[in-house]
């Protein structure tokens, strides 16, 4: 399996980063992929990522909670990064309004210049949408009119089903699917009965959103396995062919080997 979006490099495992990557492959996660957030963590995950190159891809890129007062230093810093070597992805990028509606116009601003320059770098995106996915549909529409091309993933995918099939006209974009799946009043067990597996990425979104059984514990890619079995059981198919599809898929996407 991938995990396709893990923030292992957080300061929740600086006592054990090692280990939850060994947890990680005993646990059949043959690779994964860091997502950028702004500045402040950037040193420490590729300090993390380099530990283990060949398991690690990095993506760089400006969360939309960390936009601020600081927003356009942050947007140079990630658009040297850009200059100075190959990423995986810019991500995560996009729209939240859950915790505050204060910088909204900016964060819009900082998705579009980030969603142009993986456009012209050939890279997918990962997208984080919190309460705001009207936004981002118009943000979408008015890049898809420009002729920009668009790939990539939306990642802890909320929607419903409609909110699949429009993002499916934007480009090649997948969705991603953590431990969300696994709670019991969660809609989107129902919504990805009807999402092929040719268009779902796995993640754990570590150290968050813990999958049933390890609900109120930290997160870890370990996990991911109970995001896979629980797709499976949705999909009414076997682990292996969720791990066989999904890993194809995330290969495709970030171009990994
Ligand atoms: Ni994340």
């Amino acid at each position: 399996m991938i995990d396709t979006h893990t923030h292992l490099y957080d300061e929740a495992f600086i006592d054990d980063f090692d280990q939850a990557v060994e947890r990680a492959v005993g646990a059949g996660v043959e690779h994964m992929i860091f997502p950028g957030i702004d500045s402040s963590v950037h040193e420490r995950m590729m300090e993390c990522a380099a530990r283990v190159p060949d398991r690690i891809s990095t993506a760089v890129g400006l969360h939309p909670t960390s936009v601020d007062g600081n927003w356009k230093r942050e947007l140079d810093f990630v658009e040297r990064c850009l200059a100075e070597q190959k990423w995986t992805a810019i991500g995560e990028i996009g729209l939240d309004r859950h915790w505050s509606d204060e910088y909204i116009r900016e964060q819009e601003e900082v998705f579009r210049q980030q969603m142009l320059w993986a456009s012209e770098a050939s890279l997918p995106v990962i997208i984080h949408v919190r309460e705001a996915h009207d936004t981002v549909f118009r943000i979408l529409d008015s890049l898809a009119g420009s002729g920009i091309s668009m790939k990539g993933v939306f990642h802890a995918f909320s929607g419903s089903i409609e909110t699949y099939r429009r993002i499916k006209t934007y480009g090649d974009f997948k969705i991603g699917i953590g431990g969300v799946i696994t709670y019991k009043n969660a809609g989107i067990a129902a919504t990805v009965k009807d999402i092929p597996l040719e268009d779902i990425l796995l993640e754990t979104d570590s150290p968050w959103l813990t999958p049933v059984p390890y609900r109120g514990k930290r997160n870890e890619s370990a996990y991911l396995l109970a995001v896979a079995e629980k797709t499976a059981a949705v999909k009414e198919t076997d682990t292996e062919t969720v791990d066989r599809i999904t890993t194809s898929n995330a290969k495709k996407l970030f171009n990994l080997r």
